[in-house]
């Protein structure tokens, strides 16, 4: 039976290439993870997702997973990953892994075999077409550009990758890759870990006709989706007490309603991308945030039923820094990165923090050749080839939206290399280390890390509220203002996050504060309140505590 243990918890996403190098070699490695375990524990999360460390060749950095019981050689051994997980569940601290099986490497040696004949029985571990005369089977592109088959000579096929070349697609109508996934689940739930982040699980289910022009909604939660993920659920994750969070492309609210509701066994929880959207013209060209959409779009998923449980997050390794993405950076950096927090964290769902947000870590800048994420390299090349004039505003919207700002390493000092490695960074640190780093933060009691903590303890304190009360929008329209409270029988919190730096204010819809107690502020005075309305200062948060 599972305890939702993951309803009372906050998540912390460790990106293993760019958290701590331990031996020199410019990489983050497991051993860098174990020795930073007591700051993990110090900030007062409950559990750490791990990005893959899987044995991988890295043309997605470790998303294209080689061999699934195995560590990565960068990244360390076996032994290192089991002192590790012991190091964590010492602490308390629970852990969740990447799964990612929608696709494998080319270098899986299921790959290796499929590849050799139509007969090996590896053959339809994989997804092959026939094309379409000279053509690929169908219009479909790859994620990381390009038409999203392959043409492989000698056995005069396609196969399907919706990601790079390097990252074939699984063919999950075949019941020995469904028996292969459940193996690989149970041998890493026996080795102690808690759960799974699922990735890209929405797109395992392909459909049986692939041919001519075809909708990419086809392979979203496709044909049989619920059958492999139920019994996933029912013959292994759901004898163990997880939590499965999918990462949810391409799904509306209604669909991930029907997919994580707890009366089915699918998935616990889900990542949607809505607010994700809010910036961005056609999902990547950047545009400046639509505040009411912003809002309009994440309170629309809090009013999802009780039994669907949102997970939340403002940054991950796939998405550009929140600052100075939602809110200004400068001088208003460390109030912007409390208030965004504060903006987040009292919502229902499990919250998560991506390594680095802590201190308030910031989008770099990135020459053309700085950038290492194959989504970036990809792009450009594309653009050199085709319209080569626009290849400077690439690199401008790149300076936005790539997914390389989340990956610079992270900041533990002002020393060199940001205290990250001895050697030579795989990738190019953020040249603002001396000011926003660890080592700095915790020395300074207003720091955005003690922030952190302190938000934290105080949403364990009033943990009934943030997991059961209901969600209700204060001032929706107002365009510098996120406001909402929550409410669970005669008590309710509320929270006013200023997201301009500018004094804002903001309507309390009838809301009295009179003898409510501040138990979160981000700033020196508390707001001033006078007919029905408050006045926040520049990037201000507040959290106030009411009861009737
Ligand atoms: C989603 C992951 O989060 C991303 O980093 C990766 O590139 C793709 N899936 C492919 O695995």
């Amino acid at each position: 039976m599972k305890s939702r243990w993951y309803k009372d918890a906050v998540i912390y996403q460790i990106y293993p290439r760019s958290f701590k190098d331990s031996n020199g070699d410019g990489i983050g490695d497991i051993k860098g993870i174990t020795e930073k375990l007591d700051y993990i524990k110090d900030l007062g999360v409950d559990a750490v997702w791990l990005s893959p460390c899987y044995k991988s060749p890295n043309d997605d950095n470790g998303y294209d997973i080689s061999d699934y019981c195995d560590i990565m050689d960068d990244f360390g051994t076996l032994e290192d990953w089991q002192e590790m997980i012991d190091g964590l569940h010492k602490r308390g601290i629970k852990l969740i892994m990447d799964l990612v099986v929608n696709h494998t490497s080319d270098e899986h040696v299921w790959f290796k075999e499929a590849i050799k004949s139509k007969d090996n029985p590896y053959h339809d571990y994989y997804i092959w077409r026939k094309g379409n005369g000279k053509r690929p089977p169908n219009n479909w592109q790859a994620c990381f550009t390009g038409s999203a088959w392959q043409y492989v000579e000698h056995l005069d096929e396609y196969y399907l990758h919706l990601f790079s070349v390097k990252q074939p697609d699984l063919n999950w109508r075949n019941e020995k890759v469904r028996e292969e996934v459940k193996n690989i689940c149970k041998y890493w739930l026996d080795k102690g870990v808690d759960g799974f982040r699922c990735d890209v699980i929405t797109y395992i289910a392909k459909p049986e006709n692939m041919n001519g022009n075809i909708s990419y909604s086809a392979y979203v939660t496709g044909e049989h989706w619920e059958e492999y993920i139920n019994e996933l659920a029912r013959e292994c994750w759901n004898k163990y007490d997880t939590l499965i969070v999918g990462e949810a492309t391409g799904v509306n609210k209604k669909r991930a309603e029907e997919i994580t509701d707890e009366k089915k066994e699918l998935l616990d929880t889900l990542f949607h991308f809505e607010h994700m959207q809010t910036d961005a013209y056609f999902g990547y060209l950047p545009k400046k945030l639509d505040l009411v959409k912003f809002k309009r779009t994440l309170s629309n998923w809090q009013r999802s039923p009780r039994s669907v449980w949102q997970s939340l997050y403002y940054e991950n390794h796939d998405q550009p820094r929140s600052i100075p993405r939602f809110m200004p950076s400068g001088k208003w950096r460390e109030y912007s990165a409390k208030a965004l927090a504060t903006s987040l964290f009292f919502q229902r769902g499990t919250p998560y923090i991506f390594e680095g947000q802590e201190i308030g870590m910031t989008n770099a800048r990135f020459t053309r050749e700085e950038f290492k994420d194959i989504a970036s390299i990809n792009i450009l090349k594309v653009i050199d080839k085709r319209a080569p004039f626009l290849s400077n505003f690439a690199i401008k919207a790149l300076n936005i939206k790539a997914r390389d700002h989340a990956r610079t390493p992270m900041q533990w000092s002002s020393n060199k290399n940001a205290g990250f490695t001895d050697g030579t960074p795989w990738m190019k640190i953020n040249d603002n280390y001396k000011e926003i780093n660890v080592e700095d933060d915790l020395k300074d009691e207003n720091s955005v890390l003690n922030f952190y903590k302190k938000m934290l303890k105080v949403r364990k304190e009033y943990i009934d509220i943030t997991r059961d009360g209901d969600y209700n929008d204060i001032d929706i329209r107002n365009r510098s203002v996120f406001a909402y409270s929550r409410t669970l029988n005669d008590k309710k919190l509320v929270v006013l996050v200023n997201f301009k730096s500018k004094p804002s204010k903001v309507k309390l819809d009838g809301i009295k504060l009179d003898n409510a107690k501040v138990i979160l502020n981000n700033a020196g005075n508390v707001p001033f309140v006078k007919n029905g309305y408050a006045m926040l200062a520049p990037c201000q948060s507040v959290v106030y505590a009411l009861s009737k």
